[in-house]
């Protein structure tokens, strides 16, 4: 089936949660996504931060192949070689100790909450309480959404399980204020993916772990958009210093297939006894040795120095765009997890990059969000900026006929 069919028919078939980009992606190869008309995209979007590695990475697809003829599956009630292996790298680069392994970001955030609060009731009955951010977003189940901050997510679900508060940003005592001694966990993202690439400060950061350790409560990093690799180290939370006692990750961890992990303090991890929490597809043989070879190639010596230069000449050249354009109010992001602000919508520039053969997407109506690939290269920098640079100056242009007219 050919674009046009398949978009008719996923039209009446699909549950209408997702308005997609009007083009069939039918192959992949490094930082491009072809199409069924033979065309090809540069991939900023890097499925949602997923294809960390690009797209068919030639020692991934060498893993799957000789994964596919082997098991697949087992279930968590049979020991399998990948799993431990994979807890302990996980552990050591995160300096924690034990792991759990679900498949969804969502599936980790709702894992840490639980954890949270058996660790929480270890403590005290009633020590159940989660800190959340404005501006926050962790995820659509129901523990997850109640700790996402916009109420478009969570408002046609109320209600949702009891307990969260939101923090303002970077407001010390507003954090300060809000912390008692029924506080079981923060859960905080270093960089606010969703919310629009905002990175909290450092001191905040730093005063929230330190409140969590006088209250006892778990200071929880949701890294699975930040994290692994993505701003130049392997946790964003590393760049301030910080040790969270609970990690999230997911999105690149095996390379395209759903593996998240939950890694934690070994004090902590000992809340869960056998049966309090579980799941049947996490962790699985398959997405382990992924997940294995994600990581050796994420710890060679030059991979973080490539996403840390390649960012930064990222940065420097929306930086000077920022300058050359009035429509980019801000540029911000830290290593490949960058974003321009416009004082402009931003869906149809997305519309028409694509159309120019160019992905990434809008987030917060007004913010362009670049998540591409951490081999991408600097001529592909130079690509995007060019074409990103046509389709601003003719949107602005287009604005002011507008107004004349
Ligand atoms: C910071 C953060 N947490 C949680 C999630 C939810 O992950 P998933 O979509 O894999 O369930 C996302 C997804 O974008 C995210 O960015």
């Amino acid at each position: 089936m050919n674009y046009e069919q398949i978009a008719e028919l996923e039209e009446h078939r699909l549950v209408p949660t997702y308005k997609r980009l009007p083009f069939l992606a039918v192959n992949g190869d490094g930082c491009y996504i072809y199409d069924d008309k033979g065309r090809k995209y540069l991939d900023f979007l890097g499925g949602l931060g997923v294809n960390a590695l690009g797209h068919a990475h030639p020692e991934m697809m060498a893993v799957l192949r000789d994964s596919a003829q082997n098991l697949l599956h087992v279930s968590n009630l049979i020991y399998h070689p990948f799993q431990a292996p994979l807890a302990d790298q996980l552990a050591q680069l995160a300096g924690l100790d034990r792991v759990f392994f679900a498949n969804t970001g969502t599936e980790a955030v709702e894992g840490a909450l639980k954890l949270a609060r058996a660790y929480g009731r270890e403590q005290s009955p009633d020590r159940i309480g989660i800190l959340a951010m404005e501006n926050s977003f962790h995820g659509r189940t129901m523990g997850a959404l109640a700790a996402t901050w916009p109420e478009k997510y969570r408002k046609p679900f109320e209600p949702l399980p009891a307990g969260f508060k939101f923090i303002r940003q970077n407001d010390i005592s507003h954090l300060k204020r809000n912390f008692s001694p029924d506080t079981a966990a923060l859960l905080v993202e270093v960089i606010q993916g969703e919310g629009g690439v905002v990175e909290l400060d450092e001191e905040f950061l730093k005063e929230g772990q330190e409140l969590c350790r006088e209250h006892g409560a778990l200071f929880i990093c949701d890294e699975i958009q930040c994290g692994m690799g993505r701003t130049g180290s392997y946790f964003a939370y590393q760049r301030f210093g910080l040790e969270p006692d609970v990690v999230l990750v997911a999105k690149p961890l095996a390379g395209g297939l759903p593996l998240a992990a939950i890694i934690a303090r070994g004090e902590v991890a000992q809340a869960f006894h056998p049966g309090m929490h579980g799941t049947t597809f996490g962790g699985g043989p398959l997405q382990c040795r992924m997940a294995l070879k994600f990581l050796e190639i994420l710890q060679r010596p030059e991979f973080l120095e490539h996403v840390r230069k390649v960012g930064s000449y990222f940065k420097n050249q929306l930086l000077n765009l920022e300058k050359e354009l009035p429509f980019i109010r801000l540029v911000r992001g830290h290593g490949l997890m960058l974003a321009a602000e416009l004082s402009i919508p931003c869906k149809e520039i997305v519309q028409q990059a694509a159309e120019a053969g160019f992905l990434f997407n809008c987030t917060q109506e007004q913010v362009l969000r670049f998540l591409p690939p951490l081999v991408i290269q600097q001529q592909h920098v130079d690509q995007l900026i060019e074409a990103l640079r046509t389709i601003l100056i003719s949107a602005s242009s287009n604005k002011e006929k507008g107004v004349r007219a």
